[in-house]
């Protein structure tokens, strides 16, 4: 699908930079016209793929995680969360609802959510290379628009 606009940034994996990337991600899909439902759908699918990226992808470290955005044609929006962290052995068992690493404070829902809130989620992890999560969102036309 043809590119038609893209951001890109890259910050530190510091739980103080999530509602930033949330933000952004939204500030960016502005210009796609989405009802405020797609825009929060977005805003949620984003904050758990960059939570995933600062509370899992660097145990001892603060890495680097980046944020693509892209407006594709055909009114898609699709989302690029990287990190090169530690990376997930089995990401189809990742993937499952309730699978979680992360101890009580996780339910294991962050895939799930992103999953049912976007029209597409592809994960690719490499143990210790990191990991790579591309959504993606159709905005749908407005009627009267
Ligand atoms: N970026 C990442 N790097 C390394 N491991 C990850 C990453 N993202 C997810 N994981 C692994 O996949 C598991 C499932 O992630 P998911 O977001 O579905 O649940 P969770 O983060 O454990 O809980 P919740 O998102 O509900 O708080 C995590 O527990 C972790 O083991
Ligand atoms: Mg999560």
């Amino acid at each position: 699908m043809k590119q038609l606009n893209y951001i890109k940034l890259e910050f530190p994996a510091r739980s103080v930079n999530e509602g930033f990337a949330r933000a952004a991600a939204a500030a960016f899909a502005a210009q796609m016209d989405p009802t405020m439902e797609e825009l929060g759908d977005i805003k949620t699918a984003v904050s758990e793929a960059v939570t995933n990226a600062i509370v899992h992808a660097y145990p001892d470290t603060v890495g680097v995680v980046q944020l693509r955005l892209r407006a594709l044609e055909g009114d898609t929006l699709e989302i690029l969360v990287r990190d090169r962290g530690r990376g997930i052995p089995d990401v189809k068992k990742a993937m499952e609802p309730m699978y979680s690493t992360g101890g009580e404070e996780r339910s294991g829902m962050g895939f799930t959510i992103m999953g049912s809130f976007m029209d597409g989620l592809k994960v690719r992890s490499a143990v210790g290379r990191g990991t790579s999560v591309t959504m993606r969102k159709r905005i749908r036309a407005k009627a009267g628009a």
